[in-house]
């Protein structure tokens, strides 16, 4: 099979790895698992797109991709009150409602329509299959086929939209044995996500790379347990790969870092002050505590370095952009993810 109709089935069949009880916090550490402090700043960038949109009755909060509701639930607990109260909650997950969650959230199979507020996506794109590609002996760029075991071969030459694509956003030399993801299902993912959002934000984050650097061999691999291990598609493990962002922003989009997003919506990493210790000690070990969570998702070649997607979406333009002037503006090109 091509890797996209493999992967499909491995990570969304009936047996695969994401309708797996443990969910996908029992092999690897998103954000949202990180810390407290990650739905903390997502409910701030909530509050700020509710006050871009003149604070309306219902404030949508759409958790894209949403695992076990972690960030939903996280969020609503960190909204003030009356924002809160006005906020309807939604995870979108192809895997089943878990037991317990916060009864407020709306379990979904499919993003709702003509949301006005938030929609957030952390590391739904990378899950979003696709196919790879690898460039022959003859310097053609081919389909790479794929068995359960893990084992490929070459198939047929890339054609059509798809070739398109790689021209346009991730073009290859002829060298053989180069190798890349095609984004397409992923720019489409993207789109339709966007297109139910009609006035607000809409943002994704996730492991990211840009036209001027692309990976030269792709970036395809598999998790399970904690660990990176060969993506081999039989459903024992997460298979992803990272995002080509640039290609996925829509007109208006910004792109920026998680560090420089994260700063402009108050996590910051610096350490408290020393006289705290003293006057108030268990404020000073809170705040200890804070300062190395929030250099966990702040790291460089961490989590710092992961690509915010944010795309305004019928926002009036006379009001500040919700995470402030950083990142960069354009229409769609490959100008979009350069700081
Ligand atoms: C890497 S996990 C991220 C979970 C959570 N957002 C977090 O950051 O911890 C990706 C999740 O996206 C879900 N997913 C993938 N494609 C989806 C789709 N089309 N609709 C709904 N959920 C999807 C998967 O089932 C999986 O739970």
């Amino acid at each position: 099979m091509p890797w996209r109709a493999a992967t499909e089935e491995a990570l969304y069949g009936a047996h695969g790895f994401y309708r797996r009880p443990e969910g996908p916090a029992g092999h690897f550490r998103t954000s949202v698992h990180a810390s407290a402090l990650y739905a903390g700043a997502v409910a701030r960038l909530l509050c700020r797109a509710d006050k871009a949109l003149g604070h309306p009755l219902e404030l949508g909060f759409v958790d894209m991709g949403a695992g076990r509701g972690e960030l939903s639930a996280g969020v609503l607990a960190a909204l003030p009150t009356e924002v809160a109260a006005r906020t309807r909650a939604y995870a979108v997950e192809i895997a089943d409602r878990p037991d317990g969650l916060d009864h407020r959230i709306e379990w979904c199979a499919e993003p709702p329509e003509r949301v006005t507020g938030l929609l957030f996506a952390n590391e739904w794109l990378d899950n979003v299959p696709v196919d790879v590609v690898e460039v022959d002996a003859a310097g053609t760029p081919r389909l790479v086929l794929v068995r359960a075991d893990g084992r490929e071969r070459l198939g047929e030459p890339v054609g059509g939209e798809e070739a398109a694509w790689l021209e346009r956003w991730w073009p290859l030399a002829g060298e053989e044995g180069l190798r890349a993801e095609i984004g397409l299902p992923r720019d489409r993912a993207w789109a339709t996500a966007v297109a139910g959002v009609e006035r607000g934000l809409a943002v994704a984050v996730d492991y990211a790379h840009l036209a001027d650097a692309r990976p030269p061999f792709g970036t395809l691999t598999g998790f399970r347990e904690g660990r990176e291990t060969a993506p081999v598609p039989d459903g024992s493990r997460d298979i992803t790969a990272h995002v080509a962002l640039d290609a996925c922003a829509l007109p208006g989009a910004r792109l920026l870092t998680q560090r420089d997003a994260l700063r402009a919506l108050g996590v910051t990493a610096g350490r408290p002050p020393l006289s705290l210790a003293t006057t108030d000690p268990t404020a000073y070990v809170r705040a200890l505590a804070g300062a190395g969570e929030a250099a966990e998702l702040t790291a460089p070649g961490g989590l710092g370095d992961f690509g915010w997607l944010v795309q305004p979406v019928g926002i009036p333009h006379q009001i500040p952009h919700p995470l402030g002037e950083g990142g960069s503006e354009g229409e769609g090109d490959t100008e979009h993810g350069r700081e």
